[in-house]
């Protein structure tokens, strides 16, 4: 088959209609929009069967250079059996799997193989913990010295992580969004690795779309249920989907289901359907740490994808998470308690008929996002409490 020939990536700031080079280290627009990467993917299906099982085997899709080595530890492609959570049966990617001990692998085996090859040497992060241990791993690999943002009261354990791949240490009072200020005056000097500024970030996650598409025998599920933080993992899945339909590889996109805590859900009264407008509400502590964000930079564009791929918002509680959380280990699936929220939500998805009408019996996909290692001591306390 032969391929056809493909534009050079380059970024573009939506908001102010400007292009930029991929080898820039600026991380926003001039009028400090958000940045996304224009970019055509291929899908050589005969190339890419014969390649690794890993997320490089969609080279062609990916916004870097085929003939270049990326920084890798050959990640990707994660099991996806069948399982059977809170009575439904769905497919569970297992993130948790990946090198750092969740699916922020994605993002960052592309952010810093970009990184590396327009010889960025030093680089800043900001993180709930971990994006920043996957950061700090994939600088490890490549050489790049990094300092990683993060609030005080993250996991001890991803404090540990990251100190370990010798990243330096920041640790910020207060919530995830004093984190997030905090970092900003060191991006205007450093390189911005963030997974959230960076574009390059979800072009990486987007390959959990194209893993579930060729792991289901080429073809789209019914729906795909994931977290929402920041919307990383959301926005490259639904990006990948769309460029998988663009390139007439599959029929229609998935409906997608985005999870908040109903302590922190800014995007739960932004129903996608009616409004662009992100609801700035009162945030508490929930124990899924890593979909705690009250004020994502990229609320909007996540509410346009849930809009495009006709998706919804859903929420769970505090005692809902540590039932899933109990659910999902005591079936062998040692998860930190924001892969158990996403869980949590599966009866949710199943009670909404209105989607379901339409199929006999729906393929749905979710995932472990993040390793039970990650807050072992959290897991411990849950699982040996007796079930409220
Ligand atoms: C384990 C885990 N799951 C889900 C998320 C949600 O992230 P996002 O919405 O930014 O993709 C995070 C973010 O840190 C995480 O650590």
């Amino acid at each position: 088959m032969s391929i056809p020939k493909q534009l050079k990536p380059r970024l573009i700031c939506k908001s102010s209609s400007e292009y930029f080079p991929v080898e820039t280290y600026r991380f926003q627009g001039s009028d400090g929009g958000l940045l996304d990467i224009e970019y055509e993917a291929i899908f050589p299906k005969d190339k890419i069967v014969k390649r690794p099982p890993g997320m490089w085997r969609y080279r062609e899709a990916l916004p870097f250079p085929v003939e270049a080595e990326p920084v890798s530890f050959g990640e990707g492609f994660t099991p996806m059996p069948r399982v059977n959570v809170h009575g439904h049966g769905i497919f569970l990617k297992q993130e948790q799997l990946f090198p750092s001990g969740s699916y922020k692998d994605r993002g960052a085996t592309l952010l810093v193989s970009h990184a590396k090859r327009i010889g960025v040497q030093h680089c800043v992060e900001d993180s709930s913990g971990n994006a920043g241990s996957a950061i700090a791993a994939y600088c490890a690999r490549a050489g790049i010295t990094c300092d990683i943002y993060l609030p005080a009261s993250t996991s001890p354990a991803k404090i540990a992580q990251i100190s370990a791949y010798g990243a330096r240490l920041r640790l910020i009072p207060g919530s995830r969004e004093a984190t997030a200020d905090a970092v900003m005056n060191a991006a205007t000097s450093s390189y911005y690795a963030s997974h959230v500024w960076n574009p390059f970030f979800f072009h990486g996650t987007k390959t959990f779309a194209y893993e579930i598409w060729e792991q289901l025998g080429f073809r789209a599920p019914d729906a795909v249920v994931l977290p929402v933080g920041n919307g990383t993992l959301l926005i490259g899945t639904a990006i990948g989907f769309e460029e998988l339909l663009k390139a007439g590889e599959i029929e229609k996109l998935p409906k997608i289901f985005g999870v908040q805590a109903e302590l922190c859900a800014p995007l739960l009264g932004s129903e996608p359907s009616k409004t662009d407008r992100i609801e700035v509400t009162p945030s508490q502590q929930t124990i899924a740490e890593g979909i705690a964000v009250a004020r994502p930079p990229r609320g909007q564009q996540i509410l346009e994808v849930l809009r495009r791929c006709n998706g919804r918002v859903l929420c769970v509680g505090e005692n809902e998470i540590i039932a899933s959380l109990r659910h999902m280990c005591r079936q062998g699936f040692f998860i930190e308690p924001t892969s158990a929220a996403t869980l949590a939500a599966i009866p949710k998805v199943f009670r909404d008929k209105a989607w379901q009408s339409e199929y006999r019996e729906p393929i749905v996909v979710s995932l472990c996002s993040g390793h039970g290692l990650k807050a072992s001591e959290k897991v411990a306390e849950i699982s040996q409490t007796r079930p409220v």
